[in-house]
């Protein structure tokens, strides 16, 4: 098995222009400024345009992660978006990001679903496609219009979602020790109907009826992902730490799901981490899946929060159910 190490070159990360504030919320359902703050910690999330699609918002992050890395499209031979609202059912999203770009057609590309850890994912299997050496450069992106899945009508979920797009330019590494230590991915598939989508798929086609039950939009039980959400994302979180004989404490920064601020509260306690630590940005763009962590990423590197030789981990957790981990070291 190759060695070779694989590090992020770039990063990238785009929310589309309009602010739904829990004001704007408060006059679609009956809920509150206060309640929304209080229960999630979100302020405002970014709807997309009508006609911005998932591709649209990803082709922005691109743009912004190949010019940090200073490569131009041509050379990246791998795209991978992670998606739970692709443009199309198909093909892929990755298939019109490539288009889009003007990225060469000898180029593999692909979606990843893996709802909220779909970044996660993505990351660890363009690192290992690379690692293996038959990909050189990967465009790694988490993009979501999150915004067409949601029941505004609702108010159980409609507060938690936003729109967005991060990406990571990946490629291999010249010193080993850097770039992405390990990942520890993994699911709980007995739980899938806590948060899904019931319609659309080859289990219930898309129909009049479908349509009038509401069926093509986001149902979550929310208490009980918000529990396993803490419970699972700790575990992930300690079983990397173990894995590379690290403790909670040498590491730089935390970029969790930002799914709600009380979860990111509840881990930072359970790791005995101080919130500081934290990487948090769920106040300004609420629950944007697989957009979350990449955007943050971007974020925490832009205002200075990476420095080199730190080690970051990532951790994540969403509909599937998914769980997922990584360690970098830049
Ligand atoms: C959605 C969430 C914020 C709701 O908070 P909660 O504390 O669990 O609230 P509950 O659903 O138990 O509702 C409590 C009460 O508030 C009400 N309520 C629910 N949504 C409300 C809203 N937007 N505004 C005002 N009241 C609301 C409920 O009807 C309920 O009232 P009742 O006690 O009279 O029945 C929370 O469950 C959550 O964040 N879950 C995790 C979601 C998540 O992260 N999903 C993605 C994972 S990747």
């Amino acid at each position: 098995m190759s060695t070779r190490s694989t590090v992020i070159l770039g990063t990238g990360s785009y929310a589309p222009k309009q602010i739904l504030t829990n004001e704007d919320l408060s006059k679609m359902v009956d809920t509150s400024d206060e309640w929304i703050r209080a229960r999630s910690g979100i302020r405002e999330r970014r709807i997309a345009a009508p006609d911005e699609a998932t591709s649209d918002l990803a082709v922005h992050a691109a743009r912004l992660a190949l010019e940090d890395a200073g490569l131009p499209a041509s050379e990246i031979d791998l795209v991978i978006v992670a998606t739970i609202t692709p443009d199309y059912p198909m093909p892929s999203t990755a298939c019109v990001v490539q288009s889009k770009l003007g990225i060469k057609s000898s180029a593999a590309c692909f979606d990843v679903n893996a709802a909220c850890s779909g970044f996660i994912y993505a990351l660890d299997t363009a690192c290992a496609m690379i690692s293996s050496g038959r990909y050189k450069k990967a465009l790694v992106i988490g993009a979501e219009k999150l915004s067409s899945v949601v029941n505004w009508k609702d108010r159980g979920t409609c507060l938690l979602f936003g729109d967005g797009a991060g990406a990571a330019v990946v490629g291999a590494g010249h010193q080993s020790g850097t770039g992405l230590l390990g990942t520890r991915l993994g699911a709980l598939g007995d739980d899938t109907e806590l948060l899904f989508i019931p319609a659309g798929g080859s289990r219930t086609p898309a129909s009049a009826k479908s349509v009038a039950a509401g069926d093509h939009f986001i149902k979550m039980k929310g208490k009980e992902v918000f529990k396993l959400a803490v419970r699972v994302m700790e575990e992930a979180a300690r079983d990397i730490l173990e894995q590379h004989g690290l403790s909670a404490n040498q590491i730089g920064l935390v970029i969790p799901h930002q799914a709600n601020l009380r979860i990111i509260d509840a881990i930072a306690q359970y790791l005995e981490l101080p919130v500081e630590r934290f990487f948090v940005n769920v106040d300004r763009y609420g629950n944007t899946s697989a957009a979350s962590i990449p955007i943050a990423l971007d974020e925490a590197r832009r205002v200075g929060r990476i420095k080199r030789g730190d080690v970051t981990l990532l951790v994540a957790f969403g509909a599937g159910l998914t769980y997922g981990s990584a360690l970098i070291r830049w």
